[in-house]
């Protein structure tokens, strides 16, 4: 890699800012197998057994490992059912890195989705976002709401090189307000980083605007902040003012601007399971702990184990720690340079968590209405046993009473990176199987649909070749 890993080191490669304390053997899956496995999951990588999987690049979310101090908290782990100590860190660390003294954990992200929107949100409202990831769509629509992404024009052009791409189009938030009235419009959401506009940074310019046209309406703001250390990190790196801060103090800024976030702590929490929503407003927060009871568990618990609070507290300290940060997003980088020499395009610049290969570029021959992003993802499974998701129109297509569909703005395969999880090793073979399927984009085939369901179809839908192999 073409850059220094710490800070002070004249050497060109990078090197993880880690050593590996225990090791987890990799299944080495044939072809055939792969072929099998294939036509088993229906041509659904979430269907796959994990050990069919040689490297696993479906998601960054709770698939890290976790640090030596992680697990020395975690012995530590209070289980009580009330006021854990557990609990007190948990809350500590948050409040101290948010700011929000209200601060509710959830098993995962969604849970703290679920639990804001049930609160927050009625029928016939609006949530605009710069981009909804899935769960947060499918929860703002479960309330009979319509989740609005207003990202900026250059967000969903996958060649521009704009440093924050993740921003929210400020005018066409105006617009919106005027459109439907500001009471209609419980929240404004912003995603950071946004992940399904390809792990793209926000600015906090673009977070003060966003807050005073919602300050003018009066409308709270929330971040999704599942990748709130690394959205940190590119305003270090690519906003004016930013450069001698520290990722901490530049969160603690984001989260000044916003009334509240949801967190999946199975991102920048660095750990494997957890989540939190964390308010300023403390009759939103009695409303949320009413429901949490419900569904997710006592309060100072919320449906995780006193130990996954511990890893928690510890992870989202870790998360912000600058060797780390510079590690994972030059890391991300390289594996986009990697794609690219072999002639894939990704969305530009590469953005935090993942790299989005762009399956239209590469498949220009495959219609929407064939899933060329899913076509892609599944060549590269049984090219070399590597795993990514599908993010185009399969995940965002939107099926009409006819039969037809509206495709999603982009078809993309993401290849996210767990973290602290892969050796450079590793990521240089995932670049030769990207070449290797490059090398025989052309004789690729579409797929469609043979069952699906009505909410996130990603997950169980099932497909069939148009042409079999
Ligand atoms: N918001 C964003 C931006 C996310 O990326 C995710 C999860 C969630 C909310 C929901 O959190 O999974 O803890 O319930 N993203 C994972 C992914 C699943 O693969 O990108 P969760």
């Amino acid at each position: 890699m073409a850059e220094s890993s710490t800070s002070g080191n004249r050497f060109r490669t990078i090197v993880e800012p880690f050593r590996i304390h225990s090791v987890e053997p990799i299944d080495f899956a044939t072809r055939e197998q792969r072929q099998e496995a294939l036509v088993r999951s229906r041509y659904n990588l979430f269907g796959l057994k994990a050990r069919e999987v040689i490297i696993d690049l479906l998601t960054d979310s709770g698939t890290g490992a976790l640090s030596t101090r992680q697990w020395a908290g975690m012995m530590q782990g209070d289980e009580s059912y009330a006021g854990s100590r557990s609990y007190d860190r948990f809350r500590e660390t948050v409040a101290s890195i948010t700011g929000f003294p209200e601060v509710i954990p959830t098993h995962q992200g969604r849970a703290a989705e679920r639990i804001l929107f049930s609160v927050k949100v009625r029928k016939g409202d609006v949530v605009p976002s710069n981009t909804h990831f899935d769960t947060t769509r499918a929860n703002v629509e479960y309330q009979g709401a319509e989740a609005r992404d207003l990202l900026i024009p250059e967000g969903r052009d996958t060649q521009s090189e704009h440093p924050f791409k993740g921003n929210m189009d400020v005018r066409a938030l105006a617009k919106t307000i005027a459109e439907v009235g500001a009471q209609r419009i419980p929240l404004v959401m912003m995603t950071v980083t946004n992940n399904s506009g390809g792990g793209q940074p926000v600015s906090m310019a673009n977070l003060r605007e966003v807050r005073s046209m919602c300050d003018r309406y009066r409308i709270p703001l929330m971040l999704d902040a599942c990748r709130f250390a690394e959205n940190a990190w590119f305003i270090k790196q690519r906003e004016p003012g930013y450069s001698a801060a520290t990722p901490l103090d530049i969160a603690r800024e984001m989260f000044a601007l916003a009334d509240g976030a949801t967190m999946s702590a199975k991102k920048d929490g660095m750990s494997n399971i957890g989540g939190f929503l964390a308010l300023v407003d403390p009759e939103t927060a009695v409303a949320a702990r009413n429901l949490l009871i419900l569904t997710e568990g006592f309060t100072t618990y919320g449906g995780m184990a006193g130990y996954d609070l511990e890893a928690v507290a510890q992870g989202l300290w870790e998360a912000l720690d600058e060797d780390y940060l510079r590690y994972r997003i030059r890391s991300t980088a390289y594996l986009a340079e990697l794609a690219e020499a072999a002639g894939v395009p990704t969305v530009r610049p590469p953005g935090g968590h993942a790299v989005y290969l762009d399956a239209s570029r590469l498949l220009p021959h495959i219609p929407a209405s064939n899933y060329p992003a899913q076509v892609l993802a599944c060549a590269l499974y049984l090219e070399g046993g590597v795993r990514g998701v599908e993010i185009g129109s399969v995940m965002f297509g939107k099926p009409q009473p006819d039969g037809t569909e509206i495709p999603a703005a982009m078809e993309l395969v993401r290849l996210a990176l767990p973290r602290r999880t892969y050796t450079q090793s590793h990521i240089d073979y995932v670049g030769e199987v990207i070449g290797a399927v490059a090398a025989k984009a052309d004789q690729l085939t579409g797929l469609r649909i043979v069952e699906q369901s009505i909410w996130l179809r990603h997950f169980t839908a099932g497909f069939a070749p148009l042409l079999e192999p």
